[in-house]
C-alpha cells in the first residue's frame, strides 16, 4: 500500500482501492497491506534460515508497540513469530490474537508486580529485566507463585544508534536497561535468587537505525559478557540484539534485513566456533517498525484550503491525535493525493483540526489539492494507531486490512459515546 504511481488520468478517482476504502469506511482510516507485513517479517525468518538457524535457534519477536491491531498479531503469529511485549495489556492483546504466550518475551522499565504475576500464569518465555529492584521484585512475585521467572538483562551497551534521541535507548543517559559495567553484578545476583532462571541477555538500543554498525558494536559488547560470565559458571541460552532496522521515510536508505542479518550471524558464527566448539547459541530480535511500518498509510479528506499570507493550510481530517509522530518528533511523512489533478502546485502544511499549533502532520509540501481530495499519509503503519490518542474528544480511526482484492475492517472507528462511557457524574 506504499506506493502510489498513479499518473494523471491513469486511475479515475473511483477506481482506486484507497478510493473504496473511504467511501466504505470513512476517513480518518489507517489502512495495511497482509502482503507488506507478511514480506517484510519473512525478509527475517528467511534470513534466518539462510543462515542455518530454525526454530529452535532464532525467533523474530515482533514488538507489539509498533502496531497492535489484533489483526496484525493473528497474521504474525500464523507465519511463526513470537511477540515482544510492554505491558500486561500487549500479553492480553497477543493471546485474543492467538498467538502463543510461550514465544513472549516482556521488556520495559516498569513492570508491575500485577503484570509479573499475569505474565508468569501464562507462561512466558522470558522477562527483559531492565533493572536491580525489577529483579527482586520479580523473585518475590515468583517465589509466591512456586513459579520460576527465566529473565535476560537488559544490557546497556553505551553505544551511539545515532537516531533521534527520543528514539535512542542505548546510552548510559536512557532510562532503559543496566549499564554494562554493572552486568555482570547483577547476574551474580540473580543466579543465586529464589524463583529466578537466568536464560538470556539483550539490548535494544534505539529505533529508525540506518546502519547496522551500531547494533554488530553493541553485540561485540554483548558477546564479551557472556564470554565472562560463562567463566563464572552462569550459562547464557539467548542473545536478544533488540529491533531498531529503520524504514524509508522521505529518502532513507536503511541496511537490508538481509545484510544485517547475515553480518551478524556471521559474526555469532565466528565466536561460537572460537570459543565454544560451535555450540550455538539462540539469537532473538524485537523488529517493529521494518516490518509495519512501510505495510500502512494514514488515509485522510481534505475538509478545507486556507490560503494565508504566510502559509497555506490543507486542513485534513485526521489529526495528531492520529498521527502523533510529527507533533512528537517531527517525523515526517511522505504526502500523496490518492488521485493526482492535473494543474498547478501550491505549498501547503497538511494540519489536522486539533486545537494545538503542533497539530501539523506535513509541512511545505508542494500539492495540487482541492477541498473533498483524499491524501494517503504514507509510512504510518508503525507507531501510528498505537501513539493515538482521544485529545480533543475524537474517537480514534477506522484501521483496514487489504488482503488481495479485498479490504476488511480489523477496527471500527470509535463512536464519542465509546469515548466517555466509563465516566460519571457526581450524585
Ligand atoms: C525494547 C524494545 N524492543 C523493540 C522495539 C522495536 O523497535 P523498532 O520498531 O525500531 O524495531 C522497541 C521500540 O522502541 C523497544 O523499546
Amino acid at each position: 500500500m506504499s506506493h502510489f504511481s498513479i499518473k494523471n488520468g491513469a486511475l479515475c478517482a473511483e477506481d482506486h482501492p484507497l478510493t473504496h476504502i473511504a467511501t466504505e469506511f470513512g476517513t480518518p482510516t489507517y489502512v495495511y497491506s497482509k502482503a507488506a507485513i507478511s514480506r517484510n517479517y519473512l525478509s527475517y525468518a528467511n534470513a534466518c534460515l539462510e543462515n542455518g538457524r530454525t526454530s529452535q535457534t532464532a525467533l523474530v519477536c515482533y514488538s507489539v508497540k509498533s502496531n497492535s491491531n489484533l489483526a496484525v498479531l493473528h497474521l504474525l503469529s500464523q507465519l511463526g513469530s513470537g511477540f515482544d511485549i510492554v505491558s500486561s495489556g500487549e500479553l492480553l492483546r497477543v493471546i485474543a490474537a492467538g498467538g502463543d504466550p510461550k514465544k513472549v518475551i516482556f521488556s520495559g522499565v516498569g513492570k508491575t508486580g500485577d503484570e509479573m504475576r499475569l505474565a508468569l500464569s501464562h507462561g512466558i518465555a522470558c522477562f527483559n529485566v531492565e533493572s536491580i529492584s525489577e529483579l527482586h521484585r520479580l523473585s518475590e512475585v515468583a517465589s509466591e507463585m512456586n513459579a520460576t521467572a527465566s529473565i535476560s538483562l537488559r544490557v546497556n551497551p553505551n553505544v551511539d544508534a545515532k537516531t533521534h534521541p527520543y528514539i535512542s535507548t542505548g546510552l548510559k543517559e536512557n532510562k532503559f536497561g543496566v549499564a554494562i559495567e554493572d552486568a555482570l553484578d547483577i547476574y551474580r545476583i540473580a543466579a543465586n535468587l529464589p524463583g529466578i532462571s537466568i536464560v538470556g541477555i539483550d539490548c535494544h538500543i534505539g529505533s529508525q537505525l540506518l546502519d547496522d554498525a551500531p547494533l554488530l558494536e553493541s553485540l561485540d559488547k554483548l558477546i564479551e559478557l557472556i564470554d565472562v560470565l560463562a567463566v563464572e559458571g552462569i550459562v547464557i541460552h539467548h542473545l536478544d540484539i533488540g529491533g531498531g532496522i529503520g524504514i524509508d521515510y522521505e529518502a532513507e536508505v536503511p541496511v537490508t534485513v538481509s545484510d544485517y542479518l547475515n553480518r551478524l550471524f556471521r559474526k555469532i558464527d565466528a565466536w561460537r566456533a572460537e570459543k565454544y566448539q560451535g555450540a550455538p547459541i539462540k539469537v532473538l530480535f524485537e523488529p517493529g517498525r521494518s516490518i509495519v511500518g512501510n505495510a500502512g498509510v494514514l488515509l485522510t479528506r481534505v475538509e478545507y484550503l486556507k490560503p494565508g499570507s504566510e502559509k497555506n493550510f490543507a486542513i485534513v481530517d485526521a489529526a495528531m491525535n492520529d498521527l502523533m509522530r510529527p507533533a512528537m518528533y517531527q517525523a515526517w511523512h511522505g504526502v500523496e493525493p490518492v488521485v493526482l489533478r492535473d494543474g498547478e502546485e501550491t505549498i501547503w502544511d497538511i494540519v489536522g483540526p486539533v486545537c494545538e499549533s503542533g497539530d501539523w502532520l506535513a509541512r511545505a509540501r508542494a500539492l495540487c489539492i482541492e477541498e473533498g481530495d483524499l491524501l494517503a499519509i504514507r509510512s504510518a503503519g508503525a507507531y501510528g494507531m498505537t501513539m493515538s490518542s482521544n485529545y480533543n474528544t475524537r474517537g480514534r480511526a477506522a484501521e483496514v486490512m487489504v488482503d488481495g482484492n479485498e479490504s476488511h475492517l480489523v477496527r471500527q472507528r470509535e463512536t464519542p459515546e465509546q469515548l466517555f462511557a466509563l465516566e460519571k457524574i457526581l450524585p
